[in-house]
């Protein structure tokens, strides 16, 4: 079996199948059908199906013609009918991994997707897990999922996690470019996940077993967390003495070594960041410790929304304005640059918090032209039109997310008060003493 699946990935004759087909999943077929691979993609959306049957890409940030090229191979499949995963030799799932409502793991699309692959598994197949989650995920959810099946892992089929290192929006890497790492449930497993993705994908790092391959995406998401907490601190301790964090972290960052810049805002923001640090914060407990870094950190970081709203207030407050019957405008939606992501984004909660206090709120994103109802939120609001005439009606302006597209200089030529949460108007000429950081 194991010959026989190395020979196919060799020969770029093995299926890949895909399953969650966001973010991750879609430049992921992609780039193992530009690798020559046959690819089927799985989803339960039905619109994403049928969008991508129809040569549609539904990510924006990849640009028109993304899903075109891939249909255009004549190498190309995507369904909803599960019944179908045991054509692909290899399945790898990018199914979402969120938290619950008490920021426990919610595990039940990656238990559904297992049991899935658990029903058609056959001799041969690799089963490669890409979701973010906790260390050993792989091996206790997963596995005893195929184990049922009578199969024997490593001998009859093979089981490795991958983990995804996918930044949507980033130009100067992308999925076939970013190094990866791999790590078997047992040696066997890992060597064909490491041959097979080696065939699409530039490095490929083979590491010992499963459960480094996840705690390490653990450790990178934790580090960019608790690193992000440090500089909100450092904002807000700053801010109080007068002095401009954003230069601080500048001159910091003329230190050749041993410093790493990270930058404020006003909350965290993606599916990944606010979530992926408490998969480990859970598991934890199961070996008697806590996570005390991870929960300061998530503590200082959700406190940000709440700080901005209190800046925004004294700002106001400073013209002689109060929250209540301000009209307030906020800028970006999306979590980050340049991007249409808003999931989890803070500029959710911050609309909330403002209308909370009698503010009457709008927004404008380039990128989100209108809400849709999300697990916390339905807004029901529409990008207004932006424009200099638009700007002078607002009493405020909130800065949520600095995307490439603002003329930042329109903005504050026409705007009486600006709270700035991301230093989006450093290079702004003129007059300053309408803009507050935040
Ligand atoms: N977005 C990122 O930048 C990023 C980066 C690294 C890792 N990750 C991780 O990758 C995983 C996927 O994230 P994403 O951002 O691609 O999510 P996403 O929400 O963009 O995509 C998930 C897809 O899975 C589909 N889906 C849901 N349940 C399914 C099921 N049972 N069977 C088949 N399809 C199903 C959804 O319809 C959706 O199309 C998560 O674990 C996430 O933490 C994401």
């Amino acid at each position: 079996m194991r010959v026989d699946l190395k020979t196919k990935i060799e020969e770029g004759s093995a299926i890949v199948g895909i399953i969650g087909l966001g973010y991750v999943g879609l430049p992921l077929m992609r780039a193992f059908n530009a690798a020559g691979f046959r690819v089927i993609g799985f989803d339960v959306d039905q619109g994403k199906i049928d969008a991508l049957h129809r040569g549609e890409n539904y990510l924006k940030h990849l640009g028109t013609d993304y899903v075109k090229q891939m249909v255009a191979s004549g190498r190309f499949d995507a369904t909803a009918d599960f019944t179908r995963l045991g054509e692909p030799d290899a399945v790898i799932s990018c199914v979402p991994t969120p938290l619950g409502p008490h920021l426990e793991p919610d595990l039940s699309y990656v238990e559904r997707t297992a049991d899935d692959i658990a029903k058609t598994l056959r001799k041969g197949q690799l089963v490669c897990l890409e979701s973010t989650t906790y260390p050993r995920t792989t091996r206790e959810i997963m596995l005893p999922r195929f184990e049922a099946r009578g199969l024997k892992c490593g001998v009859d089929y093979y089981v490795a996690y991958s983990p995804e290192r996918e930044d949507p929006g980033r130009k100067d890497l992308n999925t076939q470019t970013i190094p990866k790492l791999v790590g078997g449930i047992d040696a066997v497993s890992g060597e064909l996940a490491l041959a097979l993705y080696r065939k699409a994908i530039k490095q490929v790092i083979p590491v010992s077993s499963a459960e480094v391959a996840e705690a390490a995406k653990l450790l990178e998401n934790i580090y960019r967390a608790v690193n992000i907490a440090l500089v909100n601190e450092m904002k807000v301790v700053l801010q109080a003495m007068g002095i401009d964090v954003w230069e601080v972290i500048a001159a910091a960052s003329t230190k050749p070594f041993g410093f790493q810049a990270f930058y404020p805002g006003p909350g965290l923001g993606g599916h990944c960041i606010p979530i992926d640090p408490f998969y480990l914060t859970w598991k934890a407990r199961e070996v008697g410790h806590t996570t005390r870094f991870i929960e300061l950190a998530g503590e200082v970081n959700r406190s940000m929304p709440e700080y901005v709203v209190q800046r925004t207030t004294l700002a106001l407050n400073d013209r002689s304005k109060s929250v209540k019957g301000s009209k307030i405008l906020i800028l970006g939606l999306a979590y980050k640059p340049d991007v249409d992501d808003v999931r989890e984004s803070p500029s959710f909660e911050l609309i909330e918090k403002l209308e909370h206090l009698g503010a009457e709120v709008d927004y404008h994103d380039p990128h989100v032209p209108a809400t849709h109802k999300m697990r916390h939120h339905d807004l029901q609001m529409k990008s207004i039109e932006l424009s200099p005439a638009a700007l002078k009606q607002y009493d405020c302006i909130l800065i949520a997310t600095h995307h490439a597209a603002y003329d930042w200089q329109m903005v504050a030529d026409h705007s009486v008060l600006i709270v700035d949460t991301r230093n989006a108007l450093k290079n702004v000429k003129g007059k300053r003493d309408h803009i507050v950081q935040a």
